[in-house]
């Protein structure tokens, strides 16, 4: 990436929260140009760049991204009380072949505009349970209480999930509801394809994936901490 790359992605992340690249050269360092964007988050088991492929053993009804199920709606790390990652980065090594296999965004900023509940600002306050049966592959077994929305030096950040998210409040069912709705509407599609690059920002984006039938789907990951707040790897420690 280039400096002229560069300012046009950090200009497409500011204006809808998204960029998506293609045609990179074959020796794009995935890890060194990311790190531009802030520093790199540790992943589940330490590692800086995290493959998602399939992985034959899982069965496809359960929802994971090792498999090739659909999964729901959901912003990364909102299982976790700590900042989130300021961005998440998928690197595709190889486009599922045939229908399906998009990684799909709708605005979180933009849903929260048409959430029209008179307690709304109890988001910030109210601590519903946040569950992750998703990292079980990973010996992780998690469950923390924390609000759906923050600030981090007047950033807002959104946190959402469809499956994990649970509360008898009628304000979070509600923010559920719509969330999911939202999403159905307004969420775009991308099929990431070999040597290209979707980044987007996670304090904004609620981000899915369509099933597919291709096994030799195949992304790298990073995740990427914020330089002005304290970030925290998986492992709980603050980098
Ligand atoms: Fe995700």
């Amino acid at each position: 990436m280039d400096v002229l790359e560069e300012a046009e992605l950090k200009d497409s992340l500011s204006k809808q929260g998204y960029c998506y690249l293609t045609n990179l050269p074959d020796n794009f360092d995935f890890a060194a140009q990311m790190r531009t964007f802030g520093p790199l988050l540790k992943q589940y088991a330490g590692e800086i760049v995290r493959d998602i492929s399939v992985d034959p053993s899982i069965p496809d009804d359960v929802v994971t991204p090792y498999n090739r199920s659909e999964l729901t709606p959901h912003t990364e790390w909102y299982e976790f009380s700590a900042v989130p990652p300021r961005y998440v980065a998928l690197l595709g090594k190889q486009a599922a072949a045939g229908e399906g296999g998009e990684t799909t965004l709708a605005d979180g900023y933009e849903m929260l505009a048409e959430f029209s509940h008179p307690r709304r600002s109890e988001l910030f306050s109210a601590t519903p349970t946040w569950t992750s049966q998703g990292l079980a592959r990973e010996g992780v077994a998690h469950e923390s209480r924390h609000p759906v929305l923050s600030k981090v030096d007047d950033h807002l950040i959104v946190r959402f999930s469809t499956r994990e998210l649970h509360s008898s409040d009628d304000l979070v069912l509600e923010y559920i509801k719509l969330g999911v709705d939202f999403f159905r509407r307004k969420h775009i599609a991308i099929k990431i394809d070999r040597h290209a690059l979707l980044l987007w920002d996670n304090w904004r984006m609620l981000h899915s994936r369509r099933a597919f039938s291709d096994s030799g789907r195949h992304l790298q990951r990073i995740l990427i901490g914020s330089r002005s707040s304290s970030s925290v790897s998986a492992d709980g420690l603050a980098i």
